[in-house]
């Protein structure tokens, strides 16, 4: 298998090695019952990331154990911003588009599987729309009328921008819910991502009322107090967005809402 950057066939040889991508696969999303394992054989070059080897496959240049069709994944920008592509490789969520399949082979294989804190669409593709509605839940958007609207109301001074801008970074790749204990399949808890967003949109907030809205977003059940405070999902951020800061922070804001609801209410 080649991808559309990989060298002529004369000289592949020499810079090119043989892996085994071993993908877990299932046929759709009411069809548990076809989850399976299957392997693929591709010539990866030294630029051949995950998301190309798989272009490749859907191509159909692949060697199957069997036959077979493509491998369903998603990619929206290929180059890690809208992380889509997020998947379990090796074991561990990462994004294909940014995964050399080289680095990644361990003993000539790299083993993909979708996601497992959000439900199989098909193979490596989810359903993300619990993580989508959790940022609808917390209001992680500004509605204005206009540009000039949008820069009256941006962050003023450098710090701000710069923190705010460190809390921006999120591409909603569920690495770091993939690893929270307290994330589950068909579970309620919120996540990291969206409790970042809390902080993230009430830092540089100028309506204390929208203010108050999304600590009571999350003051809920299956809220900011569920977090079972394990730090996993900081570690698995692949942005360095500082999650455990973040929810510690929304924590201190909704305890302070609490007890003096009323000073914040205005
Ligand atoms: S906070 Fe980091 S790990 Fe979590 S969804 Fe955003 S980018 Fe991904
Ligand atoms: S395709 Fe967008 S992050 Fe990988």
């Amino acid at each position: 298998v080649t991808d559309a950057n990989s060298k002529p066939a004369s000289s592949k040889a020499a810079n090119s090695e043989r892996i085994t991508l071993r993908v877990q696969r299932q046929d759709g999303p009411d069809k548990p019952q076809t989850r399976r394992w299957e392997t693929f054989t591709v010539e990866a070059t030294s630029n051949m990331t995950v998301a190309s080897a798989l272009r490749a496959l859907q191509r159909g240049s692949a060697k199957t154990s069997e036959p077979s069709a493509p491998v369903a994944f998603e990619s929206g920008c290929l180059e890690e911003r809208c992380g889509s592509c997020t998947m379990r490789i090796n074991g561990r969520a990462a994004k294909a588009c940014s995964t050399r399949l080289l680095s990644a082979a361990r003993k000539g294989t790299v083993t993909l599987e979708p996601l497992s804190k959000f439900p199989v669409e098909r193979d490596l593709i989810v359903d993300r729309s619990r993580s989508f509605r959790a940022l609808e839940q917390v209001k992680a958007y500004k509605q204005v009328e206009d540009q000039a609207a949008a820069l009256a109301i941006a962050p003023k001074t450098k710090s701000l921008q710069e923190r705010v801008y460190q809390l921006s970074r999120c591409t909603s790749c569920g690495a770091c819910l993939e690893v929270c204990p307290e994330y589950t399949l068909g579970g309620d808890f919120i996540g990291a991502a969206a409790l970042n967003q809390v902080r993230r949109f009430n830092d540089d907030a100028t309506d204390p009322a929208e203010k108050k809205q999304r600590l009571d977003s999350v003051m809920r059940p299956a809220g900011v107090a569920d977090c079972g405070k394990a730090q996993n999902c900081v570690e698995a951020c692949p942005l360095g967005v500082p999650l455990v800061d973040s929810i510690q922070e929304v924590a201190r804001d909704t305890s302070a809402r609490m007890l003096f609801g009323w000073l914040l209410s205005e």
